[in-house]
């Protein structure tokens, strides 16, 4: 990594995150959806600012003259071991940022060595992106469908598909209140597109009507909106069953499909590998999880897509660690605690991991890269962040995750 930050050889130039946003909102100018799908935010987004503001109240202390020569970012995740403790977040619709969707996310992640993390509101199939992933570490992330037999068969075909955690995302059994989706008409564009899972599960389109399943069927991107409500009221088969497919999908999973604490022994019963929770922000509710028998959680608040004017995702992770039940149970062994929203730099990873997180998932910041440049443009920004994470761990004087996880007092302090 080091080689690769000091020799200058990777594609799209330095890693730089506020450029690379920048340059991403350019790009998607002429493509709305994308761009109100990837930068939207619940309501005002203060959440999303929270996120950011939270991370930048806790600050480094470096020390210095400390033999940091051999530095890594070794990590190991529920017994394996990994190169870093970065992981790909789960992003649904990345067909909408570039042509080769997930299948080029995938890729990058498995180039890198980091694990990547599929969204069930995938544009290509879960088959599909396990074959670009091949030789990486996939996981599979569940929106939870009201139907028991659609998930038994979205697990079937996830572990057929090597794919070994399993990410609940507890916090968005409805879509938050974006309006910059409804603006750029969210609701006719997953249903338009149809997201994979409604064409390629063949349990899914049995409850359809019987429908066959179509599993290398991909949506054009990017979609032509306005032409797509055109020839839905002009009466087009095609955009009708589409249009059914991606609606049928959200009245499955994502349109009010409560669930409590006790259906998670369904999960825990047909998921042979370990479970996360994905959307945590509270102590009460990682003991939630642990009394559960979940094997960790991530603390999240959706990249602050789903709620507006709530806390930071990094205080949540404060309040989180400072339970005695949660740090013994993660220095046990017994429970893994994740974090995400906000993390932009190697700065942010190292902040995560010395107040407690065992790793980062980074969302948006991979979908810059994506938008910009397909697979390379995804592995660029992965290749940044932990270029920058090295680099800056040795800057602060340790050479380990190890010597600063769980170090929240001798690594960093909030600021007045
Ligand atoms: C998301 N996120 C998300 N999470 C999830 O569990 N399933 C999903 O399908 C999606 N889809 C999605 C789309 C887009 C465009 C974004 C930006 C985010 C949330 C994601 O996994 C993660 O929690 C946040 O992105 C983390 O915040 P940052 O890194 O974007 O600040």
């Amino acid at each position: 990594k080091t080689q690769i930050y000091l020799t200058g050889t990777r594609p799209t130039g330095s890693y730089d995150h506020n450029l690379i946003e920048e340059n991403a909102r350019e790009a998607m100018r002429n493509n709305p959806a994308a761009f109100m799908y990837t930068f939207g935010s619940a309501g005002t987004g203060s959440t999303y600012r929270n996120n950011i503001d939270a991370l930048a109240q806790w600050r480094i202390i470096p020390r210095m003259l400390r033999d940091v020569t051999n530095r890594d970012l070794d990590t190991t995740l529920f017994g394996v071991k990994l190169s870093s403790p970065i992981i790909v977040a789960p992003v649904g619709v990345q067909g909408i940022l570039h042509q080769d969707g997930e299948l080029a996310t995938a890729s990058a992640a498995a180039s890198v060595g980091v694990p990547f993390v599929l969204s069930t509101a995938s544009t290509r199939s879960i088959e599909a992106v396990a074959e670009a992933n091949r030789g990486g570490h996939r996981w599979y992330q569940l929106y939870w469908p009201r139907t028991n037999e659609v998930t038994l068969s979205l697990f079937r075909r996830a572990k057929a598909a090597g794919f070994t955690a399993l990410v609940v995302t507890v916090d968005t059994f409805l879509l938050g209140w974006r309006p910059h989706d409804l603006d750029a008409a969210y609701l006719p564009f997953l249903a338009g597109v149809g997201v994979q899972v409604g064409t390629s599960d063949p349990v899914f389109m049995q409850r359809m009507g019987g429908l066959a399943p179509r599993p290398d069927e991909r949506p054009a991107f990017p979609l032509d909106l306005e032409g797509f409500r055109a020839r839905l009221a002009a009466g087009d088969v095609q955009a009708r069953e589409s249009f059914a497919l991606g609606l049928g999908w959200l009245r499955e999973a994502n349109s009010g499909t409560f669930r409590s604490w006790a259906d998670l022994a369904f999960l825990r019963e047909n998921w042979d590998g370990p479970i996360l929770l994905k959307g945590i922000q509270t102590a009460e509710d990682a003991h939630a999880a642990m009394d559960a028998r979940m094997d960790g959680i991530i603390v999240s608040n959706h990249g602050g897509r789903q709620i507006d004017g709530a806390i930071g995702s990094f205080n949540a992770l404060e309040k989180i660690t400072a339970s005695s039940r949660v740090w013994r149970a993660q220095e046990n062994g017994q429970f893994t605690v994740l974090f995400d929203s906000g993390v932009r730099t190697g700065s942010d990873v190292i902040k995560a991991i010395a107040m407690g997180a065992q790793g980062v998932l980074v969302g948006r910041p991979v979908m810059y890269g994506l938008a910009l440049g397909g697979s390379e443009g995804a592995e660029d920004v992965l290749r940044g962040i932990l270029a920058d994470t090295e680099v800056t761990l040795g800057l602060c004087g340790y050479k380990s995750i190890d010597e600063i996880w769980g170090k929240r007092e001798a690594v960093i302090e909030k600021a007045d």
